[in-house]
């Protein structure tokens, strides 16, 4: 499989699905506090999404069973929303949604504080991998590589002490959640593949405080940090045009 360039029309059909996205995980966000389950934030979304109009595009992929992937501190990626699940005070939250519009995808992820008491380590992780997302946004354009990309995001969380997952990646995204090319949070600049306009690609660094090492528990979903240092998750789908990054999950 190739990479798919995307035409004007599929890439306003991505940002259709990306402003449903953008609107959920907005509306999520303002449910995170201290006191409410991550399955609570799951039934929010799945209750918005289906207002909207538009599908869910992780629930049912490989038989992941939610719409939400939520991953509470320790966890990085794919946590699944669950009643036991009870958010508390100076936790963190990463939330992860996808859905689809016209058989188009949009995907994005942001990580949240629970309550307003949250360690400054903490806080600064929140920062810095947000900051990293943006900083590999900022060098996107046709004739950039992947390598850029990947430099630029490792650049921003390793000056700050922290490190980037490599076990996995962004992707390329459009008619499928996951197409490619792979797109790492970690490289050398001007190395693997040129960007060309019409290419969309989803950029998602995972941080974490300790070491880079994850491993996936039993639930054959949830990633974790094998230090059990806290990690933070951002994501955005993103166009190339002829003048640079197109945020379509904003
Ligand atoms: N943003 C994640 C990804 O790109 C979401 C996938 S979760 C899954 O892989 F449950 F759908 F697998
Ligand atoms: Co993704």
């Amino acid at each position: 499989m190739a990479v798919v360039l995307k035409s004007h029309e599929e890439i306003e059909k991505m940002r259709r699905a990306g402003r449903v996205v953008r609107e959920v995980l907005e509306l999520v966000r303002s449910h995170v506090k201290p006191g409410a389950t991550t399955l609570d934030l799951e039934k929010v979304a799945e209750a918005r999404l289906k207002e909207l109009g538009a599908k869910p595009a992780f629930k049912g992929y490989h038989g992941y069973p939610c719409v939400l992937c939520t991953s509470v501190n320790s966890e990085v990626v794919h946590g699944i929303p669950s009643k036991k699940r009870v958010l508390k005070e100076g936790d963190i939250v990463s939330v992860d949604f996808g859905a689809v519009i016209d058989g188009f995808y949009g995907d994005s992820a942001i990580t949240v504080p629970v309550g307003d008491k949250i360690a400054p380590v903490t806080e600064k992780l929140l920062r810095v991998t947000e900051e990293s997302l943006k900083a590999g946004i900022a060098v996107v354009k046709p004739g950039a590589t992947l390598g850029d990309i990947g430099a630029a995001v490792q650049q921003v969380v390793e000056a700050e002490g922290f490190s980037v997952v490599r076990d996995f990646v962004g992707h390329g995204i459009g008619s499928q959640m996951h197409e490619e090319p792979q797109v790492p949070n970690y490289g050398q600049p001007g190395k693997g593949m040129k960007l060309r306009s019409g290419m969309v690609i989803a950029i998602e660094p995972m941080v974490n405080i300790g070491g880079p090492d994850v491993r996936v528990l039993k639930d054959g979903w949830t990633a974790v940090t094998d230090d059990g240092s806290m990690s933070a998750h951002f994501e955005h789908t993103v166009a190339v045009t002829d003048t640079g990054a197109r945020i379509l999950t904003e």
